[in-house]
């Protein structure tokens, strides 16, 4: 890959705009509204293949498993460049955008976007899509130490005050009840594969699977154990190319929390007061009920 595509990604995130910003109603980093029409007017292909979800939800781990799918589990091929410059990150920025314009086919990409804001070239060329989803509480906890760590994005100040602010959907990528929802019932009409973290940590090789017959692959059991070894939590956390340890620590700063940090079900219980519990529960409640859409919190 070539090395002044990374260092002009580096440069991007460097100088990556600090703030927030909003494209209808949907809160959003202001980096991602300034590049905004250009999002909206990509030109997917045929052949695309798109990892979405709200983030912390298991989206790199996906993300490494599509990209091993469609290089039918050559482990080499794989780590041909960064995780984030092979699955490009569509909303991010300018250089994200120049690298999957000049990507051959198939690519992969990755989005946080919420459905009602998908570039709508996606839905003409009829993309498959795999959407992961996480039970909110895990998520939550995931996302706090993203913000404490991600030098780009707003200091969260103290859990109870980021715990608030989830439940307002103010945080990056928006509203988590919408944004699950919304994609659980898309799913009916496009081609949607809509997998849950808590069943990959349950039975990754079932899942695994899930994705690899909505691709239309089938490989050996050989091919199959390679693929998910090298997905692996051990793996992908000793895997500079997926780590993000590439990154300074003026953009990601490590030591306050690892990008692959825990990589289990059920940390809230040790981040969530008994009162916040309560709350989440009933938020839960009022807003989920009649999805149809069920989370687990433990497996
Ligand atoms: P934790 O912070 O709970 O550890 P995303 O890629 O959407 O940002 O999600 C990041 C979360 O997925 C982190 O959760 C990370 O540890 C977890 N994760 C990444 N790769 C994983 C893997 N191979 N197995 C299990 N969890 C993984």
């Amino acid at each position: 890959m070539d090395p002044e595509i990374i260092e002009k990604v580096m440069q991007e995130l460097e100088n990556y705009p600090p703030g927030m910003g909003e494209i209808e109603g949907v809160a959003l980093l202001k980096g991602v509204c300034d590049v905004w029409d250009t999002v909206y007017n990509f030109q997917a292909r045929d052949g695309d293949i798109v990892v979405a979800s709200y983030p912390k939800s298991g989206t790199t781990w996906m993300q490494e498993i599509l990209d091993l799918i469609v290089q039918d589990g050559d482990v080499e091929k794989s780590q041909r460049a960064l995780g984030f410059i092979k699955v490009p990150f569509l909303e991010m920025g300018h250089t994200s955008l120049e690298v999957a314009n000049t990507m051959p086919t198939p690519r992969v990409l990755k989005t946080h976007l919420p459905i009602q804001l998908m570039p709508p070239s996606f839905w003409e060329k009829d993309v498959k899509m795999v959407y992961i989803a996480r039970n909110p509480k895990d998520c939550m906890v995931s996302y706090y130490y993203f913000y404490k760590m991600d030098q780009t994005l707003p200091d969260p100040e103290t859990w109870d005050n980021f715990f608030s602010t989830f439940l307002k959907g103010s945080l990056a990528w928006g509203d988590w009840f919408d944004h699950v929802t919304g994609w659980w019932k898309a799913r009916d009409e496009h081609k949607i594969l809509y997998i849950f973290y808590e069943d990959m940590i349950e039975d990754s090789r079932r899942e695994l699977c899930k994705v690899m017959r909505f691709l239309g692959k089938d490989f050996s059991e050989d091919v199959v154990k390679k693929i998910l070894h090298h997905t692996s939590f051990k793996a992908m956390k000793a895997n500079p190319m997926i780590n993000f340890s590439v990154f300074s620590e003026s953009i990601f700063d490590q030591s306050v929390s690892s990008f692959m940090r825990k990589g289990t079900v059920g940390d809230w219980k040790n981040h969530f007061l008994v009162s916040q519990n309560i709350i989440f529960d009933n938020e839960y409640k009022k807003k989920m009920e009649g999805s149809g859409l069920e989370f687990r919190t433990e497996v």
